[in-house]
Order: structure tokens, then sequence, then C-alpha cells
């Protein structure tokens, strides 16, 4: 008997024995990137609000960590609707997608 390359089932099959292997690391490399994108989103504020928006003592900032995060959304579209009168938020909310808004709102609010 000849020697044959290994049939379609067996390639399929050692494809989704690697797929298996692979996934758990590439979940946890999406995640990983996700909460890198969303620290960097983040830190967009920090100027102004403190790392992970928690403001110096003593300083004239507005602190954001553990706000509620119903709280936080509202205010960040009032700001960009123009219904809530601002400085500089105005300007700054219309920068944004909702989505990014709304991860926004949910990372300043898991900060204690
Ligand atoms: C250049 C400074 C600056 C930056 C940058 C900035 N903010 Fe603000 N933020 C302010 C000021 C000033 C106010 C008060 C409202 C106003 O006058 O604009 C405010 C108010 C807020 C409020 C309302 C807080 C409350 O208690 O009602 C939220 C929420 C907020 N900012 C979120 C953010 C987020 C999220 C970012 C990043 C995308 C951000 N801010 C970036 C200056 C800034």
């Amino acid at each position: 008997m000849t020697h044959r390359p290994p049939g379609r089932l067996a390639r399929v099959a050692s494809a989704m024995a690697l797929a298996a292997l692979l996934s758990p690391t590439l979940s946890q490399a999406g995640e990983q990137e996700d909460r890198l994108r969303t620290r960097a989103l983040a830190s967009t504020c920090a100027h102004c609000h403190g790392t992970d928006g928690r403001a110096v003592q003593g300083q004239p900032l507005v602190h954001l960590a553990g706000l509620p995060q119903d709280y936080i959304l509202t205010q960040l579209m009032a700001f960009r609707s123009g219904q809530r009168p601002a400085t500089i938020m105005h300007q700054i909310t219309k920068g944004y997608s909702l989505e990014q808004l709304e991860t926004l709102a949910k990372y300043f609010a898991a900060q204690k």
C-alpha cells in the first residue's frame, strides 16, 4: 500500500483539535486587549478627573470613580446633547461613540 496524505477528515480533526487548544488562549488575549483598550479610553479623562477617575483631594477636579454607572452615562449623554450646560464636557463627549461612553461609564463606576 502506498503512503497517502492524511484524508480530509483527518485534516478537519486536527484543525479542530488545534482550535480547541488555542481557543482559551485566544479568548484570554481578547479579554486582555479589551481591558487595555478600555483603560486607554479612560486615560483620556485622567487629565481632569484623575487616574481611574480618582480626583486628587484638594484639587478642583470632578471625581468619577465609584459614581453609579447610570448616573455617569446620563450625564455624558446630557453633555453630548447640550441638555446639561458645560464648559468643556459638551465638546469632549461629542468625540466618543455611544458604545465608548457606555464603556467609560461602566469602567468608572467599577473603580473604588
Ligand atoms: C479638559 C478637562 C476634562 C476632561 C479631559 C474630561 N472632563 Fe469630564 N468634566 C470636566 C469638567 C470641567 C466638568 C464639569 C462640567 C463642565 O463644566 O464641563 C466635568 C464633568 C464630568 C462629569 C459629570 C460629573 C458629575 O458629577 O455630574 C462626568 C460624568 C465626566 N465629566 C466624565 C468624563 C469622562 C468620561 C471623560 C473622558 C472621556 C472626561 N470627563 C474628560 C472636565 C474634563
